[in-house]
């Protein structure tokens, strides 16, 4: 596998081309908006910027690593040579369905097709191409350059040479690739937004205001973010869709979203992306303060 192309510009795929053009791979990186991709490059490019200051990467890393990223705005162009696509779109079903279509379409027959999806089922995404054997999850965590795990989600059709071709190359990022099969949430978020909600739950039940809820975890459990700030984060957005996502897939009224989260986000308060959510942020995501709806 030589040639990769990273579909979606945003947050999640700029780390995904980051991370492979990092470890030598030929990216196209694809996406409608010209100015997305020129955004997208600036990020990787300040990244790289952080890890050579660091000393993490030479100067000649650096260079090289954006040497390997070439951007499209079309999408049969990005596509026309790749080994592998991984598809890093807006979390909305209907887009992965047509945007997995043209995949299909336009990239060569032996390519696999991979989706960094959050919640969507894998299964459902390979239906809708003529290679259900060539599609396969591939959830990268955020930050990607950071966060060692990629969750390889294994689809209903899914061949074990895909998966294994898949697991190889998660290897060669220098990350850690786990096997999962394909259910609501798969793994990381089953465990990971129940606790979320629940943290949501014990604000909007007043047991305790949102610092003391984060210090808990913070300090009590070792975790590097509270819940509720990871939740801003992640987006409260995206935490309430993979959580209709499993009270639908599951039918068990344990998944069904905190009625504070879903005002939150019907307000338009997304956490992190918006300047708002249980905190208000400044230029950066550590530059934060309670919001005023939580204070005391
Ligand atoms: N690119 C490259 N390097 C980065 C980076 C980026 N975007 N962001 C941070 N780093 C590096 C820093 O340079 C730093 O390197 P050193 O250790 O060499 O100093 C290191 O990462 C830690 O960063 P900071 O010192 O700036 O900050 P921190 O120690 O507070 O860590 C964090 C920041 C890594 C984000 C940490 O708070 C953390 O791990 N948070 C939890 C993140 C998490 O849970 N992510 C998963 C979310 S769920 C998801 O993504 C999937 C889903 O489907 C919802």
């Amino acid at each position: 596998m030589k040639n990769v192309t990273v579909i979606g510009a945003g947050t999640m795929g700029n780390g995904i081309a980051h991370v492979f053009a990092q470890s030598g791979y030929q990216v196209s990186l694809v996406d409608i908006s010209q100015s997305s991709l020129d955004k997208a490059l600036s990020t990787i490019e300040k990244n790289l910027m952080r890890m050579l200051k660091k000393e993490k990467i030479t100067e000649a890393q650096k260079d090289e690593t954006l040497a390997n990223i070439t951007t499209f705005t079309d999408l049969k162009d990005g596509v026309k040579n790749a080994d592998l696509v991984v598809e890093a779109a807006t979390e909305n079903v209907d887009i992965k369905l047509s945007i997995f279509k043209d995949m299909d379409k336009y990239a060569p027959e032996n390519a696999i097709l991979a989706t960094n999806t959050s919640s969507i089922s894998i299964t459902t995404i390979a239906a809708a191409t003529n290679r259900p054997d060539k599609v396969i999850g591939m959830h990268f965590m955020n930050p990607v350059p950071v966060m060692k795990l990629v969750e390889i989600i294994k689809g209903y059709s899914t061949s074990n040479e895909v998966l294994q071709a898949v697991m190889e190359t998660s290897k060669k990022l220098n990350k850690v690739p786990v096997e999962v099969n394909d259910y609501p949430g798969f793994v990381a978020n089953r465990i990971l937004m129940p606790m979320i909600n629940e943290a949501i739950i014990t604000l909007f039940e007043g047991v305790a205001g949102v610092e003391e809820i984060d210090t808990v975890m913070k300090l009590g459990m070792g975790h590097p973010m509270g819940p509720l700030q990871l939740a801003d984060f992640i987006g409260l957005d995206v935490c309430l869709s993979i959580l209709n996502v499993m009270y639908d897939g599951f039918k068990n009224p344990k998944y069904a979203p905190c009625p504070l989260l879903v005002n939150m986000v019907t307000a338009g308060k997304l956490g992190v992306k918006t300047g708002e959510g249980f905190y208000t942020y400044g230029e950066s995501y550590k530059d934060m303060k309670v919001s005023e709806q939580f204070k005391k």
